[in-house]
């Protein structure tokens, strides 16, 4: 009789997205400050980004705010704020020197000027890294997304450069801001909530989802390779008919 396939035997997802939820929860749960679980969140994402490199997956992104998160009070979108340029600072000789290429994703227009220009000083300085690209979405959500590129496109047409039958699902995706990154092979959110939340919604057509219970400030490596494994448990068909062996 033959064995079951190891599922450990199967490759690792090329690229993870993650909802990293649960923030609040934690520092409420500890008796602490929304801030403080915002913070105790990067320390989960420089582990996350750890796991990724050492289980071999080539693409992390993260879900860092999207553009509903500026409803929250003002003292929290500052702390975030505050959060990302201090994340950019202490983090980008570490990133580069592991040879990992920083992407940010989402409208930068509304971001505070000295962390857009950050931003664009960070990419530029690991344009050429390869063993990992880390995108940060950072005042994204996905139908904005969307949107943006049907106008792009609607605009090519408007011009004359563009025939609307010249419009294929390949063509949208070439003007997304993901547009050169493979789609998730795997998104996982933690917190237990089950929702995708205007994240890569596009990308998302046949990603394998995740949830985990687990509040993101707590989530190690370890958290990281049993999402991997379960995914590896998993049979992609992409619409096709369930195999029978
Ligand atoms: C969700 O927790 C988390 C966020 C809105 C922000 C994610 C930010 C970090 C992990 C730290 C900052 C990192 C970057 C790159 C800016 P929540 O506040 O929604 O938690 P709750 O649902 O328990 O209230």
């Amino acid at each position: 009789m033959a064995h079951a396939p190891d599922p450990a035997a199967r490759p690792v997802p090329r690229h993870i997205a993650i909802i990293m939820d649960g923030n609040g929860r934690w520092a409420r749960r500890h008796g602490l400050p929304r801030t403080a679980g915002h913070r105790r969140g990067v320390e989960a994402l420089r582990r996350a980004v750890q796991g990724a490199g050492e289980l071999g997956v080539r693409h992390l992104t993260v879900f860092g705010f999207s553009s509903e998160n500026w409803k929250r009070p003002a003292s929290e979108i500052e702390d975030l704020m505050w959060l990302l340029r201090r994340y950019i600072q202490s983090e980008i000789a570490e990133l580069h020197k592991n040879n990992i290429r920083l992407n940010v994703i989402g409208d930068r227009a509304r971001l505070p000027d000295d962390v857009a220009r950050m931003i664009a000083d960070a990419e530029t300085r690991t344009a050429e890294n390869d063993a990992l690209v880390l995108t940060v979405a950072l005042n994204y959500g996905s139908r904005n997304e969307i949107a943006a590129a049907a106008r792009r496109l609607a605009e090519e047409v408007a011009a004359g450069r563009l025939a609307p039958e010249a419009i294929t699902p390949e063509r949208l995706e070439s003007a997304l801001s993901t547009a050169g990154l493979p789609d998730p092979d795997l998104i996982l959110r933690t917190s237990g909530e089950q929702r995708i939340s205007n994240f890569l919604l596009w990308q998302a057509a046949y990603s394998e989802l995740v949830f985990m219970d687990k509040l993101w400030p707590d989530f190690g490596e370890s958290d990281l390779t049993e999402a991997v494994r379960e995914y590896q448990r998993r049979e992609r068909r992409y619409g096709a008919a369930i195999s029978s062996s």
